[in-house]
């Protein structure tokens, strides 16, 4: 898509920039830094616990998610059958075979496949797999074989859900067969029959146990019979057991990883994949709702196919899974190609999408919307609090954003007066409650940013960093990207009552070739395994030691590449200190607790620290880098602390 080209390379450029930029300033640092790194002299950080400045926000960490480096087709969504309704319109071969699909013609058998249109399940499923089979008995079986999403994962002793839509002209096909197979020893894992299709198209459910097989991500899954004959076949789906065993659910490791992050809340459908690279291809909510039959599936900006498995009710159980408040972006008007609707009549029917999408989630069964997210399956209506209008609209060329922004505002405070909108960009017409900020950088320039937020306007409106990373290390973040991350992040905590929001982004990656569209994500996976990046740790480490107010406190006499923060909480008091060293020098410190009438002798250091900043954590080496916690003895009103070099560190303490 030259449009997404055009994207990608002016987004290359940026960031570049933004590398030389953090370069020089890397230079312009370096000098003293390097002077410093001969003498470290022992810094003194004063903190005062009687002070607050003000509160931390309780919003402050969450996720930001989209369909990009397959975080849901061959990611979060437990899904194991890749392009299950044929529509990933990528071809393995000049006859246009369906990609990820394989003819199976065992001994004897003759078959022949192809995607036919005109002929599906349903309304939204309006194309499938034509098998023809001329030739097969029951040594020669003949039929089609799913490589998944680069491997199916099988493990010993574990119940496996599959179902598929099929029907037959041939009364005389008999059985079809569904068995999970293993790539290299073609061994059967597991099988289960049905044992004859209909003339119609009709669903049908397997169910399959693996005995003590060897734990392998190298199995396919295979559909065959033993007779020759026509039938056609769509939506083939084969389901692990999942996250709090949902049906259509999400995968158990990954949702653990993000629940270790405590998440406020969840921004979603996106980013660029909210937008599409056309008006057709935007996240069209009502298009992902109800059976996934009656789902169309769509392109998605990031060059595959999205199954909408992933649809706006499994996003709004994500949430209720993890304990999170749903941050809901509603397309606005604008797609990447700069495809644009006009403000005024032409974006009524938008806004009027996003009102009913909005009622789908807020509202109760007596509303048309509310009734279908109860017939859906969640009687309950979820709480909202933010709702953002559209994503990035600082790229629409044509400046329609101000206008496109104003009708959306107005309509949903009308009818939503209590919900706080999101700009995606400064506006000028109507006061946004908040405007979301999108930081991709360097380590070094966010080294040279932490005070990015010091002087914000108070009175203005509130700020959600809903897109930041430091972008070093591919797949994902290496050690030195934490660094920048922490470092950021202890900005943002300090201007925690302006910045009342934040997520990193992008949140994942299939570490697989040809899986990731965006260098540099926190969690990385193939489709046995997962991984944090030191990236995802300091994260972990931010988010779970936490106070409620921020308290006054100064650093004096530090390098430069030393950052802080210091949090408190009074109902368990109990104290945070954040330490930064992205230095290649320990750092001595002199701790002075001020206000507290006796410092606990006892408290914790949590610790995640690297050699150099290149070290990283990998699908193979998946710890390499993470948190260590250990006892601390010697805490009291005044205490000497020494900082290691490139660490991230948080000392907790308490207080009388
Ligand atoms: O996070 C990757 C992309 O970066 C998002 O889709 C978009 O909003 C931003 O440009």
């Amino acid at each position: 898509m030259p449009m997404q080209r055009v994207l990608d390379s002016y987004r290359k450029s940026i960031f570049s920039l933004s590398l030389v930029a953090g370069s020089l300033a890397a230079l312009a640092v370096f000098l003293p830094a390097g002077a410093f790194s001969q003498s470290p002299k022992s810094a003194i950080l004063d903190i005062d616990l009687q002070k607050p400045t003000h509160k931390v926000s309780p919003t402050l960490y969450g996720l930001m998610t989209e369909e990009i480096n397959y975080s849901y087709d061959g990611g979060l969504y437990a899904e194991l059958v890749r392009n299950r309704v044929f529509r990933d319109q990528t071809f393995t071969n000049e006859k246009r075979d369906p990609a990820h699909w394989t003819l199976v013609q065992r001994g004897e058998a003759r078959a022949s496949m192809t995607v036919e249109k005109g002929s599906g399940p349903s309304a939204a499923l309006t194309e499938s797999l034509k098998l023809s089979v001329e030739k097969a008995n029951a040594a020669s079986p003949a039929g089609v074989e799913n490589e998944g999403y680069w491997g199916i994962p099988l493990r010993a002793d574990t119940t496996y859900r599959g179902s598929f839509y099929a029907k037959t002209d041939d009364a005389s096909l008999g059985p079809l067969t569904v068995s999970l197979v293993n790539d290299n020893s073609g061994m059967v894992a597991a099988k289960a029959s049905v044992p004859a299709l209909s003339a119609d198209w009709k669903q049908y459910k397997v169910e399959f146990k693996t005995g003590p097989i060897r734990t392998s991500s190298e199995n396919h899954l295979v559909l065959s019979v033993q007779h020759p004959g026509t039938l056609r076949l769509d939506l083939i789906s084969l389901f692990p057991p999942t996250y709090n065993d949902r049906p259509n659910g999400n995968r158990i490791d990954l949702m653990e990883k993000m629940a270790a992050m405590k998440p406020a809340f969840l921004r979603f459908p996106g980013g660029n994949y909210l937008e599409g690279e056309h008006i057709p291809q935007r996240f069209d909510w009502k298009q992902t709702i109800g059976p996934l039959v009656d789902r169309p599936t769509h392109p998605s900006p990031w060059r595959y196919h999205s199954s909408d498995g992933m649809g706006l009710l499994e996003f709004l159980e994500w949430c209720e899974d993890l304990h999170m408040q749903p941050l809901l972006a509603v397309y606005a008007g604008y797609s990447l190609a700069q495809d644009r609707v006009a403000p005024g009549p032409d974006l009524d029917p938008y806004v009027q999408d996003a009102l009913d999408e909005i009622e789908y989630v807020t509202g109760g069964a007596d509303t048309h919307w509310g009734a279908e997210r109860v017939k859906d399956g969640h009687r309950t209506a979820f709480s909202l609090t933010y709702v953002e209008i559209g994503n990035e609209d600082q790229f629409d060329r044509s400046g329609s954003y101000d206008d496109r922004f104003t009708q959306f505002y107005d309509a949903i405070k009308k009818k939503y007066p209590d919900l706080q909108l999101i700009a995606t960009t400064k506006v000028t017409s109507r006061r946004p409650d908040l405007v979301d900020d999108h930081f991709y950088r360097s380590a070094e320039a966010f080294f040279n940013d932490t005070h990015h937020y010091d002087a914000t306007d108070r009175n203005g409106p509130k700020i959600f960093v809903g897109e930041w990373a430091t972008r070093e290390g591919t797949p994902t973040p290496n050690f030195g990207a934490a660094l920048g991350d922490a470092a950021w992040m202890t900005g943002m905590e300090r201007n925690s009552d302006i910045v009342v929001m934040a997520s990193y982004a992008p949140l994942f990656v299939n570490v697989n070739p040809g899986g990731m569209q965006w260098s540099s994500d926190l969690i990385g996976y193939d489709v046995l395994t997962s991984y944090g990046s030191p990236s995802y740790y300091a994260q972990v480490m931010f988010s779970n030691y936490i106070g409620d107010e921020v308290t006054e406190s100064t650093l004096q006499g530090a390098g430069p590449r030393v950052f802080y923060s210091v949090t408190y909480s009074k109902a368990r008091s109990t104290f945070f200190l954040k330490l930064v060293n992205a230095s290649s020098n320990a750092q001595p410190l002199t701790i002075r607790l001020h206000g507290a009438a006796e410092v606990s002798k006892s408290g914790k250091l949590i610790s995640l620290s690297a050699h150099t900043p290149e070290e990283t954590n990998t699908i193979s080496a998946p710890t390499r880098i993470k948190p260590v916690q250990t006892a601390l003895h010697d805490l009291a009103a005044t205490f000497q602390y020494t900082l290691p070099a490139y660490s991230i560190q948080v000392i907790e303490g308490s207080v009388k």
